[in-house]
């Protein structure tokens, strides 16, 4: 293998930082609007831009949907120069369209690449996601207990009581039966109306962003990404895909999926090495959202290899009248 053709991730990282950095600059220019598409548009159209000119032969496997039903960054669209590595790339422009436009926290344009063949190829169903941060007995907590014995299990670990564990969960009808359970084992809920990936992202602050585990349901590409983002920053997670009807279990065969109950562990999600990273649209616990300071714009993105375990956190401005 040329030189030219490795997985050289620590000199590729910085370019990716600026892939989520112009695709959360674009969006934040329509924080607040009430155009989710718009705002979506927008932080798509700058990725795209910014990881063509990446000396990449890189393939979208998480993406925006399939060729019919997204006109760029679908799942198989080439992306880069052509001259470089193989990777595969998982990318949400704008994860939390909706927070963006209403100006609510955590909404983030998040980007992950690896060697070719490193993330599962998941298919827009929902998948059930377990996850917690680092540090404590592999298989502590799994999908197949149930959440109080979840939340029992990790008090145990931590040691702790159940009153001292708190759970981050997605607010949806459908998790209502989950949410009644947790509070009944006398842990705390903190519940959230979007963004998962971020999430799933606090359990490996729990220190700062005092969330313990997420549990609950949401988009399987944001599973994909989150196991990225863990990978990097330490903790396990789980993921199992959710299938509603057959057109749903007929993409997951389309994308090379033969178990549908399959649990699958972090490092089954993402298999190899990768880098993350995630920049700020709105505010929020992992990182700040895009802010205007007099003439110019300034983004915070967290910037993660998970070889190394190394963490950056990179202040951007920019003129703003540019
Ligand atoms: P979008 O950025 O596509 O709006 O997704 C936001 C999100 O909250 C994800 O973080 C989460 O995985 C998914 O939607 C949950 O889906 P649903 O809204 O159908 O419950």
């Amino acid at each position: 293998m040329s030189e030219s053709n490795i997985f050289a991730d620590r000199m590729l990282s910085l370019g990716l930082a600026r892939v989520s950095e112009q695709a959360a600059i674009a969006a934040a220019r329509l924080i607040g609007g009430g155009d989710e598409k718009a705002a979506d548009q927008a932080a798509v159209d700058a990725m795209r831009t910014q990881l063509n000119a990446l000396d990449i032969e890189g393939v979208v496997v998480i993406g925006e949907g399939e060729r019919d039903e997204a006109p760029m960054l679908y799942i198989g669209e080439e992306v880069g120069t052509g001259n470089g590595p193989a990777v595969d790339i998982a990318l949400d422009p704008l994860e939390g369209t909706t927070l963006c436009a209403k100006d609510m926290p955590n909404s983030l344009a998040v980007v992950a690449m690896g060697p070719r063949g490193s993330m599962l190829h998941a298919p827009d169903v929902y998948m059930d996601k377990l996850a917690i941060g680092p540090g404590y007995p592999t298989d502590c907590v799994t999908l197949d207990m149930t959440p109080t014995e979840r939340v029992m299990n990790f008090a145990k670990a931590k040691g702790v009581t159940a009153k001292e564990v708190k759970v981050c969960v997605l607010e949806r009808p459908r998790h209502q039966e989950m949410i009644a359970e947790i509070r009944e084992t006398g842990a705390h809920i903190r519940l959230i109306t979007d963004g998962d990936v971020a999430g799933i992202m606090h359990c490996a602050d729990a220190n700062r962003t005092n969330i313990d585990m997420y549990m609950g349901s949401g988009g399987a590409p944001e599973g994909v990404l989150a196991a990225a983002a863990l990978k990097c920053m330490g903790g396990q997670m789980y993921g199992r895909l959710l299938f509603r009807n057959d057109d749903e279990r007929g993409r997951a065969t389309k994308a090379g999926i033969t178990d549908f109950d399959k649990i699958y562990s972090r490092d089954e999600l993402v298999t190899r090495d990768v880098i993350f990273a995630a920049t700020g649209v709105t505010d929020g616990s992992i990182v700040s959202g895009a802010r205007w300071d007099g003439g110019y714009l300034e983004t915070e993105t967290v910037l993660m290899r998970s070889k190394t375990g190394s963490v950056r956190h990179i202040t951007y401005r920019q003129n703003n009248n540019i």
